[in-house]
């Protein structure tokens, strides 16, 4: 049976990636396609445990700490929902996957990135997605957005600059793989993203 394909989201806090998922989902299957929905961190029962670690805000932790459990959910990720439901020809579309580490651990937290490409590679072997959407919006526009939220995880509760860093990273990843990585402009307004996420995925939607 035909591989399915891996699809990922990312962006700074507040850039609209969950909203544009229902979005994507719906494309998708307008043409057929059979999509699995998952998240980093996240995504099995184990993962979902470390992100509640990695989201609480009063769990104080070493940037290593949070990197190795990152891609300790990730490992479980991929051998328990990601790579059997690829095999399965279904498609994989991901709220987060390892660009936010990138963005997150080594950017914002100022990890030495050599050290997640080790992981990376430990973690992934040679996998990649298929595709990833990049949501890019000005710090202060993702700010604002998630300034409604009441109760903060230990990311949201970060500060502009760190944001500023993990937006700067984030675009180092565009310039490093501009074939796989897109950015979708997400300061527009929700039609705007929407129309941008569809032209995007155009050569996804034709592909038998
Ligand atoms: N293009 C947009 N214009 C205005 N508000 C938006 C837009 N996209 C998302 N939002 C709002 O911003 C907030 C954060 O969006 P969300 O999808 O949760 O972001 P993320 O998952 O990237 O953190 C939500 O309240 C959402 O309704
Ligand atoms: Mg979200």
């Amino acid at each position: 049976m035909k591989q399915g394909k891996f699809i990922t989201l990312e962006g700074i806090d507040g850039a609209g990636k969950s909203t544009q998922l229902a979005w994507i989902v719906e494309l998708l299957q307008r043409v057929g396609k059979s999509v699995v929905v998952t998240r980093e961190p996240g995504g099995t029962a184990l993962g979902e445990q470390l992100r509640a670690i990695l989201l609480d805000k009063t769990m104080a932790m070493h940037a290593e700490t949070e990197a190795l459990l990152m891609f300790a959910a990730r490992r479980e990720h991929l051998d328990k929902v990601i790579l059997p439901v690829l095999a399965q020809g279904q498609w994989v579309v991901s709220d987060r996957f390892t660009d936010a580490s990138f963005a997150y651990q080594s950017g914002g937290r100022g990890l030495d990135s050599d050290k997640l490409a080790i992981l990376e590679q430990w973690v992934q072997g040679g996998l990649q997605p298929d595709l990833t959407l990049f949501f890019d919006v000005p710090v202060e526009i993702g700010q604002e957005r998630v300034s409604q939220i009441k109760n903060r995880d230990r990311f949201e509760q970060e500060q502009a600059d760190f944001f500023q860093r993990v937006r700067a990273a984030y675009l180092e990843r565009v310039k490093q793989f501009p074939d796989r990585i897109r950015i979708i402009d997400s300061s527009q307004s929700l039609a705007g993203v929407k129309d941008a996420v569809e032209q995007t995925l155009q050569p996804l939607l034709n592909y038998g």
